[in-house]
């Protein structure tokens, strides 16, 4: 199908509830819980519930996992789970078989995700991986930079799914350089482009907001925005629904326009 073909379907919003999580962890006890916080994105509309279970557990810890899994499979809606390309977190997610399984990068000592999956220079570990979670039955999904290299690394590494990295365009309108911004819309706008021509689904998440995301969401190949930290954020002040209320509302927005 052509990009011109394409319907102007509304990307699916995944909502990311590991921050919730955080807050939890920082005293040590149960509340609040990311469980209840899935719960009740899906009653607001969530199209799909992502959690990142780090290697270090800073949030999502292996119970949540198992609990998380549990609510999406009662209520029929897709479980997104991000993790490292590495063993140990592959045996939880083949023990587990969610929806779907996101591959990232990870180091101990980032705050965050910094920069997508080197698919190209992890080739030969991360393709039996993608092999071994879809047989069996989760969705894979690669993490990374939208450069032609490594789009064309994941389709020959047999993922279904690529989520293009928009952190780095987020943090270029943050610092209010709309030179590079635009450059990575554009970098953002192609990759999509050549993902979707090579046979593969295209999401995009990380750094979005009510500002950032409308042009995000009009990419037409996009089929699904993973949000987390802005969405939670927002809640404290004005609630989940009404966040994600306006998100929505955003995302349509721009991908009417
Ligand atoms: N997509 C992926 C693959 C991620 O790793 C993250 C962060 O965990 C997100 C989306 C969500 O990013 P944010 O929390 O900045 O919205």
């Amino acid at each position: 199908m052509s990009t011109n073909s394409l319907p102007r379907l509304m990307p699916r919003l995944g909502v990311n509830i590991d921050h919730i999580a955080t807050l939890r962890n920082a005293r040590g006890g149960t509340h609040p819980d990311p469980v209840d916080g899935a719960r009740q994105a899906i009653e607001y509309g969530a199209d799909g519930i992502t959690a990142h279970l780090r290697e270090d557990r800073r949030h999502i810890r292996d119970e949540d996992l198992e609990r998380l899994q549990a609510l999406c499979s009662e209520t029929g809606v897709p479980l997104n789970l991000e993790m490292a390309a590495v063993e140990p977190m592959l045996e939880i997610a083949l023990k587990t078989r969610p929806h779907a399984v996101c591959m990232v990068p990870e180091r101990r000592e980032e705050r965050t995700t910094e920069g997508g999956l080197d698919v190209a220079g992890l080739h030969n570990t991360v393709t039996p991986m993608v092999r071994d979670l879809q047989s069996s039955g989760s969705r894979v999904s690669l993490f990374i930079e939208a450069t032609e290299r490594q789009i064309r690394a994941s389709a020959s590494a047999g993922t279904d799914i690529i989520e293009l990295h928009t952190g780095a365009y987020a943090h270029a309108i943050d610092a209010g350089d709309m030179t590079l911004s635009r450059e990575i819309l554009t970098a953002l706008k192609q990759g999509a482009k050549l993902g979707h021509s090579l046979g593969l689904e295209v999401h995009a998440g990380h750094g979005l907001t009510f500002d950032n995301v409308g042009d995000v969401a009009a990419i037409p190949e996009v089929m699904e925005l993973n949000i987390g930290h802005f969405l939670i954020g927002e809640a404290v002040f004005i609630g989940l629904k009404a966040a994600m209320e306006k998100m929505q509302d955003c995302i349509k927005a721009g991908r009417s326009a």
